[in-house]
């Protein structure tokens, strides 16, 4: 276990990167997206102005990440004349970071002057009733029933409280806008509570009973993280997944990492549309 370290590293991340943000010429960074799996296509679209592509790997301090489809890149840009940070490749708890690495981004965002995240990934469908594979639900809440928490250590007074609320995180004022946002789109988006499990294993049939009777829609094994993180530093948050499979046991049908990523390439459209108009109306 590495322990959650001083302000002085995440202000080294954030220093760098304002460096090189300010001398693009671009304005301070308002809102910041992390592209799920299989979702980083709006990143490099026409949609964002003006792009600047950082590897993560030249940013002092920050994590590297393993998955080989994902890019690992931070693309700062401009949409509807704001300054909007893309993370294209997130960590995950899974792959060995602590849970504090998987929401570094979301710290040295909030230095930088963020104050609105929207956090997206690939999840599976809990409720069949409602769900299907390609929906995209707009994250009301989570579970989190696995122990670790990015805020586990000494805490850092300079980004938030010790002890903080988490009801508000999932923004009201923003849900509201992405539903304004979709129905003018012509997208259907659902709603639902997500709930994280560690991975990376998909998770039993009987454990996805469990957490349907506890009431959670979508299960996934990321974004919970970030939004401890952001719920303590004080950014609101979007949160939206793309179903891209039934959860274990639902249908019994084998379920792969090829399933994921094939439903989230088709409803890519759909889904950089949605992004799109958000951002532009926050
Ligand atoms: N379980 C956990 N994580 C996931 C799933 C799932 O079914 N689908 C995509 N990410």
């Amino acid at each position: 276990m590495i322990q959650r370290p001083d302000i002085t590293v995440y202000r080294e991340s954030a220093d760098a990167l304002a460096e090189r943000i300010r001398a693009k010429g671009f304005s301070t960074p308002s809102v910041a997206v992390i592209l799920g799996s299989g979702l980083g296509a709006y990143a490099a679209s026409d949609a964002v102005a003006e792009r600047l592509v950082i590897p993560y790997r030249e940013i002092p301090n920050f994590p590297v990440s393993t998955v080989s489809y994902q890019k690992g890149e931070l693309v700062v840009g401009r949409v509807g004349g704001k300054t909007v940070l893309f993370f294209n490749g997130r960590f995950h708890y899974y792959e060995g970071w602590e849970m504090w690495q998987a929401s570094y981004p979301t710290a040295v965002s909030r230095l930088l002057g963020v104050d609105t995240m929207i956090v997206t990934n690939a999840a599976g469908g809990i409720n069949a009733d409602v769900l299907t594979p390609g929906d995209l639900v707009l994250l009301t809440d989570h579970i989190k029933l696995c122990a670790d928490s990015p805020m586990r250590g000494r805490n850092e007074d300079a980004l938030g409280e010790r002890f903080f609320d988490m009801q508000a995180v999932y923004d009201v004022n923003l849900r509201a806008l992405a539903h304004r946002c979709a129905a003018e789109c012509g997208i259907s988006l659902k709603e639902g509570v997500y709930a994280y499990m560690a991975g990376p294993q998909f998770e039993t049939p009987a454990e996805i009973r469990a957490l349907r009777l506890l009431g959670a829609d979508v299960v996934g094994m990321s974004t919970v993280p970030e939004i401890i993180e952001a719920a303590h530093c004080g950014i609101r948050v979007l949160g939206i997944s793309c179903v891209t499979n039934l959860a274990a046991g639902v249908t019994g049908a084998p379920m792969t990492e090829e399933e994921v990523l094939a439903t989230s390439a088709a409803v890519q459209d759909h889904f950089t549309a949605l992004l799109d108009s958000v951002i532009r109306r926050i």
